[in-house]
């Protein structure tokens, strides 16, 4: 690590998500505070790559804190596990005279970060993804927002349903975790929650859908992860096909779970991890994520985050059957 942090810079890569801008902000101006230049650097390793960095004053960061998205930009660059491909990323930063770089991103982009450190870089990770799967960390930068535009997409739903007595399977996204679907379908009431880690047959769907219409309910809602075994349209198409009593219709929520103005939370986990981010590198700390622990701000080795895969609060699907009930 230098020991003087004289210039830094900042990127955000992979999915993006609310929140994303705040971080910036946060490091920006918490950054020229303390006489460091901030960089950024557009499209994620796209730009560090092609070495495509400007100056970010305290001006360029006003309006940001609220909006969705990143202005940075966000790209995905599969070639970027090749070493030849880093060492160019390198070789560009230091010609920008870079002391350190923050990456703000999921565990993809953080893997691309613990690389550049291995190399020699001294990077700092900040964990932003809707999907919850990054190891070492309560939460990413941008799950909130993305639970709450889910939760908005059940409520609304359930009207539509109750009204017709129809059932809905609502899909999220998520990648291989299942965190958003279970949280949403937890919070939003639903009947069933299918998953990757906890693999239900269309038969046991099946079933827990004719016992929600014994029980009286108006509608059933079922939430499905995207990463689990059988997708909302597999489902849909099953229930019909065997049912003829109700409809069933299905709902792909998409990528309007990854946009919309940051929730509070989002915004204050941004602004914390930001300040945090630029604490460790002013502290001589590098190599590590900024992550949440309880209420704290804790630094992770990147090493202990990369390739790992994180446990899902799978003891709440009970509660939520039961409380569904
Ligand atoms: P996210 O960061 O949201 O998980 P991705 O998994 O698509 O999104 O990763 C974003 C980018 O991070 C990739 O396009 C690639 O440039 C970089 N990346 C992902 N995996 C690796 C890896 N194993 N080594 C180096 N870079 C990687
Ligand atoms: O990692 C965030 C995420 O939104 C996942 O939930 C989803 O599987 C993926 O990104 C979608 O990626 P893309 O925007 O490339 O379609």
């Amino acid at each position: 690590m230098a020991k003087h942090l004289r210039r830094l810079a900042v990127m955000t890569s992979g999915g993006d998500a609310p929140g994303m801008n705040a971080c910036i902000r946060a490091i920006v101006r918490y950054g020229h505070y303390h006489g460091i230049e901030i960089l950024g650097v557009r499209r994620g390793y796209v730009g560090l790559v092609n070495g495509d960095l400007y100056p970010l004053g305290l001006r360029d960061v006003g309006g940001k804190l609220q909006e969705g998205g990143t202005f940075l930009l966000s790209a995905r660059l599969p070639e970027f596990v090749d070493v030849d491909i880093q060492m160019r990323a390198i070789e560009k930063i230091r010609r920008h005279s870079v002391d350190a770089l923050i990456v703000i991103g999921g565990d993809g982009s953080l893997t691309g970060a613990y690389a550049l450190h291995t190399a020699g870089f001294p990077v700092i990770g900040i964990p932003g993804s809707i999907d919850n799967d990054i190891s070492g960390t309560d939460m990413a930068i941008g799950i909130d927002t993305a639970l709450n535009t889910i939760l908005d997409a059940i409520d609304r739903l359930r009207d539509t349903a109750s009204s017709h007595g129809r059932a809905f399977v609502i899909e999220t996204m998520g990648r291989s975790c299942g965190y958003l679907a279970l949280m949403a379908g937890m919070t939003g009431g639903a009947e069933i929650v299918h998953l990757p880690e906890v693999e239900l047959e269309l038969g046991d769907i099946l079933e827990r859908v004719e016992l929600a219409w014994r029980r009286g309910k108006s509608h059933v809602l079922i939430v499905v992860a995207e990463g689990a075994t059988f997708k909302a349209e597999e489902i849909v198409q099953f229930l019909n096909r065997e049912h003829q009593e109700y409809e069933v219709r299905a709902t792909i929520l998409g990528h309007v779970q990854r946009g919309g103005r940051p929730t509070h939370f989002d915004r204050f986990l941004a602004t914390r991890m930001g300040v945090a981010a630029v604490d460790a590198l002013m502290g001589q700390n590098d190599g590590v994520m900024i992550a949440l622990k309880g209420t704290e701000m804790i630094h992770v080795p990147l090493e202990q985050v990369i390739g790992k895969v994180k446990p899902l609060p799978s003891a709440y699907i009970e509660s939520m059957r039961i409380l569904a009930q």
